[in-house]
């Protein structure tokens, strides 16, 4: 696959088939990952890859109660996402879908086949750690597997950390976790900002004097 398709095509796959991964495309996953910088090459990273069924059933009721618990804490418990708050509404309808298919997410996430926790340690920032992720969602993608990155069930890091077994003295922490299959939607462009909207040149406010309405790479 040429390897802007994947960069812009790789979008949040939430919802897939319950078929299984074949395991050599997890190695490939896995293999890419760990081709990823990390600061002074310290590579201080651990991936658990979760295919088992009863696991990922204990995983997924801590993912809904976490899922819940965010949606409470952080949107007033609105399944909107605050959407109504947004203005546009185009926007609004886009976060009206994010908020649906995290919430099909939260519903099924004993049913997707594969979940790659990735867990760090010595990073703070998590900036060693999300090339990674992001190495191993862009290899799954061009394997026609579509994930998403996820990150809420760090709220509840004890729960996930007893189901697995992690040792809880030893530094590690959970940055997130991606869950992994074949996709039942299609794959996409994903629709942002336009760049110039979000770009200076040489210094602060000064905007470009081109404009890139629409992505530069395209089916
Ligand atoms: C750091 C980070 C954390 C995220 N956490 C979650 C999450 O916990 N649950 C979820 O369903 N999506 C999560 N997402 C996915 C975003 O909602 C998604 O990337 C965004 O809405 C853009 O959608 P797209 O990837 O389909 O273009 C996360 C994304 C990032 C980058």
């Amino acid at each position: 696959m040429d390897v802007f398709e994947a960069l812009y095509t790789t979008r949040s796959m939430r919802r897939v088939k319950e078929d299984p991964i074949p395991e050599e495309i997890i190695k490939t996953m896995l293999d890419a990952a760990i081709r990823a910088p990390s600061g002074s090459n310290r590579q201080g990273w651990k991936f658990l890859v979760v295919t088992d069924q009863e696991t990922r059933k204990q995983l997924g009721d801590v993912y809904r109660e976490t899922w819940d618990y965010y949606m409470k804490e952080f949107y007033g418990g609105k399944p909107d996402l605050g959407a109504s708050g947004v203005g546009d509404d185009k926007k609004a309808n886009q976060v009206i879908r994010i908020s649906k298919s995290a919430g099909w997410l939260a519903e099924n996430f004993h049913k997707v086949p594969a979940h790659f926790l990735i867990f760090s340690r010595n990073d703070p920032t998590g900036s060693s750690i999300f090339p990674a992720i992001w190495s191993l969602m862009l290899a799954g993608r061009a394997h026609g597997i579509g994930t998403c990155l996820t990150t809420v069930m760090s709220f509840k890091q004890k729960e996930a950390f007893e189901i697995l077994d992690v040792p809880d003295d030893k530094g590690w922490s959970l940055n997130a976790v991606i869950t992994a299959g074949y996709p039942l939607g299609k794959w996409g462009v994903a629709e942002r900002n336009p760049v110039d909207e979000v770009t200076y040149l040489d210094k602060w406010g000064n905007s470009p004097n081109w404009n890139l309405e629409e992505p530069l790479w395209n089916y």
